[in-house]
């Protein structure tokens, strides 16, 4: 992608671009950031670079886009008995959304406004280039209790049972909505969320929140595969954001999936998140040998057991029957394929001298009845990971379609009369 062309825009630059009509952003007023596109023909190439991902497609931005460095998700909900104020937040929202991502700030920017009223930005990314910043948007099955919306809640978006082995910490998960910002600077990821919040505020509410600095899982295979908190590889068998078939088949709601209630999520996704929680202190006194049995990969290169290579085809036989990769692969769960976009996490400890750490699982599909739910039910039950790991946050979204021009809004589908 997607390199800044000349010297990068500064926000501080951008401000003075505010209003309306300036929706692409940089590129549109001067062609000084060149936009990689969103949606399943993503250039592999923009994983590099401080540019600007484009707001506007057919499908959300930051599901097939290549995973950038850091996180900052947010489950919000919803205070507002008022259909049209809560409508009016999604259009905010949008365009909020669209300003940040191409690198502007918020409105009118951070200062230089009336005196006596707090700027419209916060002003902490100012000079901070567009970072890549991708902003997603999802509705939880408690959405649905509002607004008179019901029978708009697809079948797809199933709650999920209580596996065996969750620990759920009620105040980390659910939620009526959520916002994924994905950047490759933290302080755009979270300047992002926090200016959603503000310009929110008295309509919508943070449930909880988590913050992701190392990305797990990767959509673009020719870059080299990240490693998570346990020190794998992870992220090698994944949908790749230029495979468009596997999308269209495996995370994209097509046409067919729904009826007239429900077709407003055509062009969208479901998304599973999972605070997942690990037992570093034990794990870290564990033998390579059983380190290895438990993926069925070798920690050095990454390969399955009895292959040389990362890419190599995994013989799944030749691994212990409760490896994780065994268990999980598509083969032994008549083809079940999700794309993973997962973040470690860090919190500090917990008290009692234990990092709380882990992994925030993010997962995208068709489906979550025909993807996560039974993906899940198995590893929960066989997964010699379960030793090391404990599920301890959850939560489920209906993503919606992308915003596709200037003039469109998030959840503008679900919100519309005649779908
Ligand atoms: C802390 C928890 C987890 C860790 C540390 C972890 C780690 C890994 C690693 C290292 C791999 C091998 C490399 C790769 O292909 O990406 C892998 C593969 C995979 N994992 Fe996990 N994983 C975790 C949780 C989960 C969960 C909750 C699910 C789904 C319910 C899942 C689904 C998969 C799938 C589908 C694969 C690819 C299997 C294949 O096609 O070969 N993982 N995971």
């Amino acid at each position: 992608m997607t390199e800044t062309q000349g010297t990068a825009p500064s926000r501080r630059a951008l401000i003075g671009w505010g209003g309306a009509g300036l929706a692409l952003g940089a590129a549109a007023a001067g062609g000084a950031v060149a936009m990689a596109k969103a949606g399943d023909d993503m250039d592999p190439a923009a994983a590099e670079g401080g540019g600007a991902v484009e707001f506007h497609g057919v499908h959300q931005a930051g599901i097939a886009t290549p995973v950038q460095d850091r996180l900052h998700f947010a489950a919000f909900d919803v205070k507002t008995e008022d259909r049209a104020e809560f409508v009016q937040l999604l259009k905010d929202w949008t365009a909020a959304a669209r300003r940040m991502t191409a690198g502007q700030a918020v409105g009118e920017g951070a200062y230089g406004g009336l005196a006596e009223a707090p700027p419209d930005d916060t002003g902490e990314a100012l000079g901070l280039k567009p970072s890549r910043l991708t902003l997603t948007i999802g509705f939880g099955p408690s959405f649905f209790e509002r607004f008179g919306l019901h029978d708009r809640r697809p079948a797809a978006l199933a709650d999920l049972p209580q596996f065996p082995g969750d620990n759920l910490d009620r105040s980390r998960t659910g939620g009526d909505l959520c916002v994924q910002a994905c950047a490759d600077d933290p302080q755009v990821a979270v300047h992002a969320i926090r200016n959603l919040a503000r310009i929110g505020f008295g309509k919508v509410a943070i449930r909880w929140s988590q913050l992701g600095f190392g990305k797990t899982s990767s959509t673009t295979p020719d870059a080299q595969t990240p490693r998570n908190l346990m020190g794998f590889k992870d992220g090698t068998r994944n949908i790749a954001g230029t495979e468009t078939d596997r999308l269209k088949k495996f995370v994209w709601v097509g046409d067919e999936d729904g009826d007239a209630r429900t077709s407003w999520m055509t062009g969208g996704s479901y998304l599973v998140a999972r605070r997942i929680r690990m037992n570093i202190e034990t794990w870290d006194r564990t033998s390579l040998q059983e380190q290895e049995d438990v993926f069925g990969r070798d920690k050095r290169e990454g390969a399955p057991v009895g292959k040389a290579a990362e890419r190599d085809e995994p013989f799944l036989k030749a691994m212990k029957p409760d490896a994780h990769v065994r268990l999980a692969h598509p083969d032994s769960n008549g083809g079940i394929t999700i794309l993973r976009r997962g973040y470690s996490f860090t919190d500090g400890t917990d008290g009692l001298g234990r990092l709380d750490a882990g992994l925030f699982f993010l997962a995208y599909q068709r489906d979550v009845r025909k993807g996560f739910i039974p993906l899940q039910r198995r590893l929960s039950a066989q997964d010699a990971l379960n030793e090391y790991i404990q599920h301890v946050g959850s939560a489920v979204f209906a993503v919606p379609p992308g915003v596709r021009d200037p003039d469109d809004w998030w959840g503008r589908t679900l919100f519309s009369k005649e779908a």
